[in-house]
């Protein structure tokens, strides 16, 4: 099992961004999360199109994972695509039309995640996971960075890892929200193999925080 750091660059400098992309670069970093927040889905605004473009034009050498935490995002699922997204993750509790972003996005050849929210029960994604590639359990609640993670977590994240081995499935498991040094490996013992770190990653040194909290993943 491969286990990835994929930072949220949500706090990072955006005025310097080169610089923290230089530092996650140093650290060997290959995934960049991108969240995407619309003002309805959840009460903050992020970036958006624009932003994912110019980082894709100058960043050839990262996977980019777009966090879709907007309304309907089957209407802009193309439009992420064509800026450079890799991997395109919806939320389950934004759509009346899961299918069709599963559909979208594999049509693309590109890798389709399905999110839910901390109150959402996990059983309710359960008949999609044969058709994606990754679930992003949020252990927060989506719209802001800093904030603490939920325990209630652990649970969920290991009853997913339970039903995709029992079925043979290839999903990964993605966290999302409050990741540190100090819960970092009980995420990773309950089933999660990619974990979305921002703030422990982007307050202070960026590539000490990184090399702490690899370190802390593997005790
Ligand atoms: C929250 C975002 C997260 C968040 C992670 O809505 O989806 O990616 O920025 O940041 P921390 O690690 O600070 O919780
Ligand atoms: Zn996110």
């Amino acid at each position: 099992m491969q286990y990835i750091i994929a930072p949220s660059i949500l706090n990072a400098n955006y005025y310097d961004i080169k610089n923290d992309i230089n530092s996650l670069r140093e650290s060997n970093i290959e995934i960049l999360h991108l969240d995407v927040m619309d003002g309805i889905f959840v009460n903050n605004i992020s970036y958006g199109i624009p932003f994912i473009k110019s980082l894709r034009e100058n960043i050839n050498d990262m996977t980019f994972d777009t966090h879709l935490m907007i309304v309907k995002p089957e209407r802009y699922i193309d439009r992420f695509i064509d800026v450079g997204s890799d991997i395109i993750t919806v939320h389950f509790e934004a759509t009346e039309n899961i299918e069709l972003c599963i559909k979208m996005v594999k049509d693309r050849n590109k890798k389709i995640g399905i999110s839910i929210k901390p109150d959402t029960d996990e059983k309710k994604i359960y008949n999609y996971l044969h058709k994606i590639d990754l679930v992003l359990v949020m252990s927060v609640y989506p719209g802001f960075g800093g904030q603490k993670f939920i325990e209630d977590t652990y649970v969920k994240i290991n009853n997913i890892k339970n039903f995709i081995d029992k079925n043979n499935l290839k999903v990964d498991i993605e966290v999302d929200g409050g990741i540190n040094i100090h819960n970092i490996k009980n995420i990773k013992d309950s089933g999660a193999n990619i974990f979305v770190v921002g703030s422990s990653i982007f307050k202070g040194n960026i590539k000490k925080n990184i090399l702490d909290i690899k370190n802390s993943m593997r005790c």
